[in-house]
C-alpha cells in the first residue's frame, strides 16, 4: 500500500482490504524512536511481546506482563500518526477465558490508544476472538509457530508432516470464522502459507512463511542487527546498527578518558549578562 500521501490512520479495515494487493508491510516497535521510523514505511506496527527478549533479555515472552505491553505500547501510538497500531496480549493475560481476554484486551486498547490487540492460538482461542470481535476489539490471530507455546512446542518449522499441515489448516479457518482480521503466520513450510493465502479471505501476514502471503512481519531489531549475535534463517539484515553503535560508544569513552570531550561548544561558562542599557 502507498499511503505515503495521507495523514489518516490506517484502520483494521485498511489492513483486511489489503487482501490479494500489494503486499502488506508490517515491523514490530515498542519505542518511540524506533516507532517514529517504522511509522513512514509500514501498514502497520506490531507491538509485539517479542520485546520481552529483544529489549528485556529474557529467554522468552513468557514472562512479559500487561503492564509491560501497556507502557510499549502508549509509547508507540504517541510517536505515530500513519500506521493502524496492534499491540500483543502477553503470555497468561487472555488464555484462562473469554472475559479474562475481554478484560486485559479493553484495557490495552483504553489505555495505549491502539487499534487491535494479537493474540496466538487456533481452534481452541476460536471462542475468545469471537467473543472480543463480539464486543468491539479487533483482533489479529497468530498461528503456525506460537512463541509463547514455546516451551510445548519448540522452535521448529510448522507443517512440514500432513498432520501438522492439517492442524494449521483447521487452527486458520477458525481464527477467521471467529472474526479475526488478519492472521500472522509463524515460521510455516511454503506450501502450506501458500493454501492458507488463497483459500482464506483475511489477509496472512507471514513471518518464516514465504512470500506466499499477503504480507511480511519482522522483528525491527532483527532487520537492523540489534538484537545480538543469533538470527534466524527467516531474516534478512539490511543494516548493522549493533556496530555502528559500539563504535561510536568506543570513541566516546576515549574521547572521556583523553579529556577530549566535552569541548568548549558543549560546556557553559559564566558570562555577566548585559545590562539592560547597555543592550
Ligand atoms: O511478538 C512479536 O514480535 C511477534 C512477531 C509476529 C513479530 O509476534
Amino acid at each position: 500500500m502507498a499511503y505515503q500521501d495521507t495523514v489518516r490512520r490506517l484502520t483494521v479495515r485498511d489492513i483486511a482490504r489489503a487482501k490479494g494487493g500489494e503486499p502488506i508491510v508490517s515491523l514490530t516497535a515498542y519505542t518511540a524512536p524506533v516507532a517514529r521510523v517504522v511509522d513512514e514505511a509500514c501498514d502497520f506496527i506490531l507491538v509485539g511481546d517479542s520485546l520481552g527478549m529483544v529489549l528485556y533479555g529474557m529467554d522468552s515472552t513468557v514472562g512479559v506482563t500487561v503492564d509491560m505491553m501497556i507502557a510499549h505500547g502508549r509509547a508507540v501510538v504517541r510517536a505515530t500518526r500513519r500506521a493502524c497500531i496492534v499491540v500483543d496480549l502477553p503470555f497468561g493475560s487472555y488464555e484462562q477465558s473469554p472475559a479474562q481476554a475481554f478484560s486485559t484486551a479493553a484495557r490495552i486498547v483504553a489505555e495505549t490508544g491502539c487499534a487491535a490487540v494479537k493474540l496466538e492460538g487456533g481452534e481452541e482461542m476460536a471462542e475468545t476472538i469471537d467473543f472480543l470481535t463480539a464486543r468491539g476489539v479487533p483482533v489479529l490471530g497468530h498461528i503456525g509457530l506460537m512463541p509463547q507455546s514455546v516451551n510445548a512446542s519448540g522452535f521448529q518449522v510448522q507443517g512440514r508432516t500432513e498432520e501438522s499441515a492439517r492442524r494449521i489448516l483447521a487452527d486458520a479457518r477458525a481464527v477467521e470464522a471467529a472474526g479475526a482480521f488478519g492472521i500472522v503466520i509463524e515460521n510455516t513450510v511454503e506450501l502450506l502459507s501458500r493454501m492458507l493465502t488463497q483459500e482464506l479471505a483475511v489477509p496472512t501476514i507471514g513471518i518464516g512463511a514465504s512470500p506466499a502471503c499477503d504480507g511480511q512481519i519482522l522483528v525491527t531489531e532483527d532487520i537492523v542487527g540489534l538484537a545480538g549475535a543469533f538470527s534466524p534463517r527467516f531474516v534478512k539484515r539490511y543494516a548493522e546498527l549493533g556496530d555502528g553503535l559500539a563504535g561510536a560508544v568506543q570513541d566516546y569513552a576515549a574521547d572521556v578518558r583523553a579529556r577530549r570531550f566535552p569541548g568548549p561548544e558543549h560546556t557553559a561558562n559564566l558570562s555577566v549578562p548585559k545590562a539592560k542599557s547597555e543592550a
